[in-house]
């Protein structure tokens, strides 16, 4: 998609980043990033074991990703996120907690995934309140679309899972449309899913319950 068009889902936030997630960013890295390559990644190398993958695309300051990984010690985690601070937190977060099932990939993520995730490697996909682009003239950057939604198809294995999470309503039927037109993938529930308990609150879901928005769950399998 980035190639096609060199349309990006994000903008790079200069915003502030404190001295601890300034140290982890700088300290950690070597444990918890993963470089971007050309080349797909062997992931029982990077993870030392042959537990499912999961990614998250977009992990904003990483509080999904860590509870959802200590819930989980026998999957393996991979975010991939362009924002610094997000990174920064996230990585001391995973000190703290001495979580070793999460790494990050620093990069866009429709890049990442073309060049460094094999294909049907992926046992699921989560998606937590990506930028909504609301006004028409952004729509099409919005990360939710075809052909990045053909691009997800591809990585996941059969019966894999992707799990996207919003609270803009007009994104959420977008999305419904292009994950329902995309081959490979099937819509788990009729319509919107069923909120998903074990799926902790983010920063960005705060903020949208506190302006009375709406959530919507969307949860699609690979056959
Ligand atoms: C609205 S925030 C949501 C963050 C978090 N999931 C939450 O719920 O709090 C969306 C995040 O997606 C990241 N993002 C958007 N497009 C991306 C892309 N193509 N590659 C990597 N990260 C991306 C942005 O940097 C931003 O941090």
């Amino acid at each position: 998609m980035e190639e096609r068009t060199g349309i990006k889902s994000y903008v790079r936030r200069a915003g502030h980043i404190s001295s601890a997630q300034q140290r982890a960013y700088t300290e950690l890295s070597a444990q918890y990033a993963l470089p971007f390559t050309q080349e797909a990644l062997n992931f029982a190398a990077v993870f030392g074991n042959s537990n499912p993958v999961i990614i998250e695309i977009g992990f904003g300051m990483g509080a999904a990703t860590v509870r959802i990984a200590q819930s989980n010690p026998s999957c393996n985690y991979l975010g991939i996120e362009v924002h610094k601070a997000g990174i920064g937190k996230l990585f001391l977060e995973l000190e703290k907690h001495a979580l070793h099932n999460v790494r990050c990939i620093e990069y866009d993520a429709v890049a990442a995934l073309k060049s460094m995730i094999p294909d049907e490697g992926i046992a699921g996909f989560h998606i937590f309140f990506p930028d909504p682009w609301q006004k028409k003239r952004h729509h099409k950057r919005r990360l939710v679309t075809r052909p990045f939604t053909d691009l997800v198809a591809a990585k996941l294995q059969a019966g894999g899972y992707v799990y996207m999470v919003t609270d803009w309503l007009d994104y959420a039927w977008w999305a419904y449309r292009e994950l329902s037109a995309t081959p490979y993938l099937c819509n788990a529930f009729e319509g919107f899913a069923p909120a998903q308990e074990w799926r902790p609150r983010t920063r960005f879901e705060e903020r949208a319950l506190a302006l009375n928005h709406e959530i919507r769950e969307l949860y699609f399998l690979k056959h």
